[in-house]
This record gives structure tokens, sequence and C-alpha cells, in this order.
């Protein structure tokens, strides 16, 4: 049975240019233990599907459709039962660690914050499992660098240190947006690894551009596109037989197999493209293309694909 069922989630953004409709009609699915990586180019709508999951979006925000999480309706929760479940059962590791920690606190007082709050804690056993789960990412000297700040850390330091407060009270799933965004190669390695140890057993929803990251990291894909998914398969297929004609250029753009670019740039998510959202930058596209809009059809056990190629 599923861990977190999602179906026909839509969450939308009032603006005075129109409703942004940044996750449209998506479905999907997460088993226990098992870690699903979603992708897309920048603005798609992947931290915005994230921030639903947990339902951390300004009030004005229209969400729509049904995310279940272990037979639980978050969109139908209360205040006080999603406090509890954020943290104790779900973390979300925010993207950008240094707009995400408090510039003015020690990290040490941020991860104990976070560990009082939600286990109860007094405040000197939380100091002191702050700094178990500082050495527990690797951090060296853990006790006296939990007396730092965030500007004292480097950028892949400051990552650990969101790794740390999102494994603070041990949820059972875990949601890492971009946690490898802005990384040099090594420092981006030694993260991969980390997120692999730290969270095995646990269920995991890694949100990344970097199909690199989610390739290494995931046992699913699924691949976001102005809104939509396009694709999700296995990793496996995702990177070595995707079928969809925008999979198939992102893997394309990677360094490692040309960086050959996907021309064009994505389209606007509150008035979206008739007909199929990528025809207009698909080197396949047929006439048809910016007619009919595909649907995301299963084309083989756990393969899902919305293209008319395959409709
Ligand atoms: N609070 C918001 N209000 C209005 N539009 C938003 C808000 N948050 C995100 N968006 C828009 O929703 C779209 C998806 O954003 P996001 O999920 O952050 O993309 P990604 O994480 O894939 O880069 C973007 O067009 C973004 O501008
Ligand atoms: S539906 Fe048409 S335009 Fe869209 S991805 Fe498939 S072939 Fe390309
Ligand atoms: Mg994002």
């Amino acid at each position: 049975m599923a861990l977190l069922d999602i179906t026909d989630l839509k969450t939308c953004f009032p603006s005075p240019d129109g409703l942004v409709k940044a996750v449209d009609t998506v479905d999907l699915h997460i088993d226990k233990g098992e870690r699903l990586g979603l992708i897309g180019e920048t603005g798609c709508g992947k931290t915005v599907l994230g921030l639903s999951i947990v339902r951390l979006l300004q009030a004005t925000t229209r969400i729509d459709g049904r995310i279940l999480y272990n037979n639980i309706d978050i969109l139908k929760a209360s205040d006080g039962k999603m406090r509890q479940l954020r943290g104790r059962e779900i973390a979300m590791i925010l993207q950008n660690p240094t707009t995400s920690l408090n510039p003015v606190l020690k990290i040490g007082d941020q991860i104990a914050e976070a560990i009082s709050l939600h286990q109860g804690y007094m405040r000197k056993e939380a100091w002191s499992k702050a700094v178990e789960m500082l050495e527990a990412v690797k951090i060296p000297d853990s006790a006296e660098r939990a007396h730092q700040y965030p500007h004292e850390l480097s950028g892949g330091m400051r990552e650990r240190v969101m790794i740390a407060m999102g494994l603070a009270c041990n949820p059972n799933f875990i949601i890492a947006d971009e946690p490898t965004k802005g990384l040099d190669a090594r420092t981006k390695a030694q993260i991969i690894d980390l997120i692999h140890e730290t969270t095995s057993k646990k269920a995991l929803l890694i949100i990344t551009h970097d199909l690199g990251v989610a390739g290494t990291i995931c046992d699913r894909i699924a691949v976001m596109y102005a809104g939509e998914l396009l694709e999700e398969a296995s990793s496996d297929l995702i990177l070595n037989d995707p079928l969809h004609p925008y999979t198939r250029g992102f893997i394309n753009s990677l360094p490692s197999r040309g960086l050959v670019p996907i021309p064009g740039t994505s389209p606007s998510l509150i008035d979206p493209p008739q007909g199929c959202r990528f025809h207009n930058r698909c080197p396949q596209a047929a006439k048809i293309c910016s007619k009919k809009h595909p649907t995301l059809m299963e084309i083989e056990k756990g393969h899902k694909v919305r293209c008319l190629l395959y409709n």
C-alpha cells in the first residue's frame, strides 16, 4: 500500500495576471521505504508540489484534489494535526539553506528548537540531541560547531545542518528540495552519500533539476513539465530508455551526455499552450500535438508517458 497517495492535485496561486496553475492534475504515489525523484526545469512546479504535501503554502493558495498520507487526508486535516505530522512524520528539507536558516540563531539552537517543538525535550536534552544530529550528518567537531551561526559555515555544511534539522525528529517520510543545488561536485557527492546513509528505510521524495542526483539516489523518477507529470518510471528506464521527447531532451542536456540544451523556454503557467504543453519545443511534434492534450498513460507496468506518440 502506498504511504503517500496523491490524486488529481491542483495547486494554483491567484495573481494580477490570472491564476498560476503551478501543479496541474498530478497523480503520484510513494510506497513505504521508496525513493522517488521529481525532476524538471526551474519553475515547472516541483517545490509547490512538495509544499502542497506538507501544506506549507500561503492562505490564498487554492489546493484541490486528494493527498493521503498513511490514510490521513492531508487537505482535510486540522492545523493541529498538520503541525503534528510535520516534523514527527513528514519532514521537508527546504530549498536554499541560506534563506531557510535563521541567521541570528546558533545552528545548535535551531535544531534544538525543532526537537523540543516536536518531541517535548527540555532545552538541555534538546541541545545534546542537536549535537548528536550534527555528528550524524558528519559535521566535524559538532559540539563546538553547534555554537556557530549559519554565516560561519560553508554551503555544504549548511546543507548538512538542513538535513540534520529534517531528520532530528526521526520522520518516516522526507521531502528534500534541491539538496545539492549550488554545491561543487565533491560536496555534492558527499551530500548524496549522506542522504543515502541517513534515510535508508525511509520514504524519500527528492526534488531536483539534476537528473544525475535523482538517478543515483532514487528507485523511481517522475518528470514534471509546466505543472504536469510527463513521464514516470524506474530510474533505470528514465536514464537509459526514456520515451517522452522532453525526458530525452533533458537527458541530452546533461554534461555527461553532450550538454545539448532543449531549445526554447517553458510555457506560461497562467495560460499554458493548448494541446501538448511541450509541442512548441518538441522535435517530434505533429500537427495534432498543438490541438490534442495527451493523457498520462501506462505504457507498460510502472512506466507512464504523456505523449501522443504513445496515446
Ligand atoms: N507563492 C507563489 N505565488 C505565486 N506564484 C508562485 C508562488 N510560488 C511559486 N509560484 C509559481 O509557481 C511556479 C512553480 O514554482 P516552483 O514550484 O517553485 O518551481 P520549481 O520548484 O519547479 O522551480 C512558478 O511559475 C512560480 O513562479
Ligand atoms: S505529444 Fe507531440 S509534441 Fe507532445 S511530446 Fe509527444 S510528440 Fe512531442
Ligand atoms: Mg524549486
